[in-house]
């Protein structure tokens, strides 16, 4: 068995896992959204997507993507990763989902889809790779989450 697409798959892919995981660790502050509502008289976001949070995560996986030798890569996977994160939570709260309530595919995918969008124009991966991708996601994302609720870091282990 040939490992190395899936091997490829998982060091393209590090920058977003690490500006996905860092809003955990550095975010908090104020919301991204001031506080607003949309016009469903519901959050735009909520209080769960923070500007330091959302930069902490560009930084962060840029920075991955620098150690990579793939700066911009980097820069274009995290800020996918990142505006993905945001319209999951823009979807949730019109869903009338509650803040840090589970949104299943949403949660895992939505910021993997948008990153792997951002950042195809720079280097397009196979579609055996993005498939690898969208199955190992969602199982490293709840392994990662119920780590992080063990730990204390996060509410609600999903
Ligand atoms: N976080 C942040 N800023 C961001 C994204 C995340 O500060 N832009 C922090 C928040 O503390 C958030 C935690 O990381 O609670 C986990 O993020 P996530 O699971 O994406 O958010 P949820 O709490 O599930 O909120 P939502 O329902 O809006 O998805
Ligand atoms: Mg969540």
């Amino acid at each position: 068995m040939d490992l190395s697409p899936y091997l490829h798959a998982l060091w393209y892919v590090l920058p977003s896992y690490f500006a996905n995981m860092s809003p955990v660790l550095l975010g908090g502050g104020k919301p991204l959204d001031m506080g607003k509502n949309f016009i469903d008289g519901r959050r735009i976001l909520g209080n769960h997507k923070t500007v330091r949070g959302f930069l902490s995560g560009l930084l962060i996986g840029s920075l991955v993507g620098a150690l990579q030798g793939r700066l911009l890569q980097g820069f274009a996977l995290s800020l996918g990763a990142m505006l993905g994160d945001c319209i999951g939570s823009f979807l949730k709260r019109r869903l009338g989902i509650a803040e840090g309530r589970p949104a299943p595919i949403l949660d895992q995918e939505g910021f993997l889809v948008f990153s792997l969008l951002l950042a195809s124009p720079i280097e397009s991966l196979s579609l055996e790779s993005i498939l690898f991708l969208l199955v190992i996601t969602p199982l490293l994302h709840w392994g990662t989450n119920l780590m992080a609720h063990l730990l204390g870091l996060k509410e609600v282990g999903h």
